[in-house]
């Protein structure tokens, strides 16, 4: 008897879609999603879709509503509307530590270390359920509590190494320089080792050398398949960094594309330089 082959139809279905597999997936998927304060709506119906092994841009004079954008989709405030998916997983509505295990994580305008813990304290907060967090495995399970430890220790000092604040380790992080507090929150969330890090403002008040150093770590966390959305306002960084760029101004996501067409899109001046009088 001859060996079972697969039927002629599924063989024909594998060959036809292997033309159309997809190289890049959606991993961030975002509709209509809407935010006010008290009436004043400040993320409007914002719909877009960031693929995977991307570092994209989120642009926009400020007040534009970027970071509301970011609270929103990271679950620090509930979104009024719309539906955000990562990986194909509805993540809208999550607390913000849920969507952190789901594997999306951020970083803050101004970061916010606790200033008397040692900086590798503050690094092996970041992981979520851990065993040793609750009381019961805690007192039942010792030894897996510790190993547990250990490992999140050995994270951390390897994520503190890779972004070069490893004799610091000890210090207590109100030490740190506002540069230095960006690469702490980047150690600290990688620990958790996210699918997608959305960066607030990481130039803001960095010096520049620090600055090429969180540009490079960026960089090779991209390249090792980490996608990121990145809101800043050194244009150098977002030209360079960058791509694909998204235009936000006034609750609305004006235009995306290429940083060199965003840029010189006059309704992206228009924004900047704000409603002639
Ligand atoms: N927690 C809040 N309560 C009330 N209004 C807020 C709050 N957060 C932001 N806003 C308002 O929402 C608008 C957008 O702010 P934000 O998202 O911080 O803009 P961006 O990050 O683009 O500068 C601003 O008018 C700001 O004052
Ligand atoms: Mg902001």
């Amino acid at each position: 008897m001859q060996a079972a082959r697969p039927p002629a139809v599924l063989l024909h279905l594998k060959y036809m879609q292997r033309p159309t597999l997809p190289q890049v997936r959606a991993l961030l998927d975002v509709v209509n999603l809407s935010k006010s304060f008290g009436g004043h709506q400040v993320v409007k119906q914002v719909s877009f879709v960031l693929q995977a092994g991307v570092i994209g841009g989120l642009i926009g004079p400020n007040g534009a509503g970027k970071t509301t954008l970011f609270n929103c989709l990271t679950g620090f405030m509930p979104a009024q509307s719309g539906s955000v998916h990562l990986d194909g997983r509805s993540i809208g509505g999550l607390s913000s530590s849920a969507v952190f295990a789901a594997g999306l994580a951020r970083t803050f305008q101004i970061p916010r270390p606790f200033p008397e813990m040692t900086v590798l304290d503050n690094v092996m907060l970041a992981p979520r359920g851990q065993i040793g967090e609750r009381f019961w495995n805690n007192w039942l399970q010792p030894s897996r509590v510790t190993a547990q430890e250990r490992q999140t220790r050995e994270a951390a000092r390897y994520w503190l190494d890779f972004v070069g604040l490893s004799t610091l380790e000890t210090q207590a992080a109100r030490i740190l320089s506002g540069g230095q507090r960006k690469l702490l929150e980047l150690a600290r969330v990688m620990v958790a080792q996210p699918k997608l890090v959305l960066l607030d403002e990481p130039a803001a008040g960095v010096n520049p050398a620090l600055l090429d150093q969180i540009v490079d770590k960026v960089r090779v966390l991209n390249a090792q398949g980490t996608t990121f959305l990145i809101i800043e306002h050194n244009m150098d960084l977002v030209a360079s960094l960058c791509d694909p760029v998204m235009v936000m101004a006034q609750g609305q996501l004006l235009i995306t594309g290429t940083a060199q067409t965003v840029l010189n899109d006059p309704q992206v001046v228009q924004a900047y330089l704000g409603s002639p009088a």
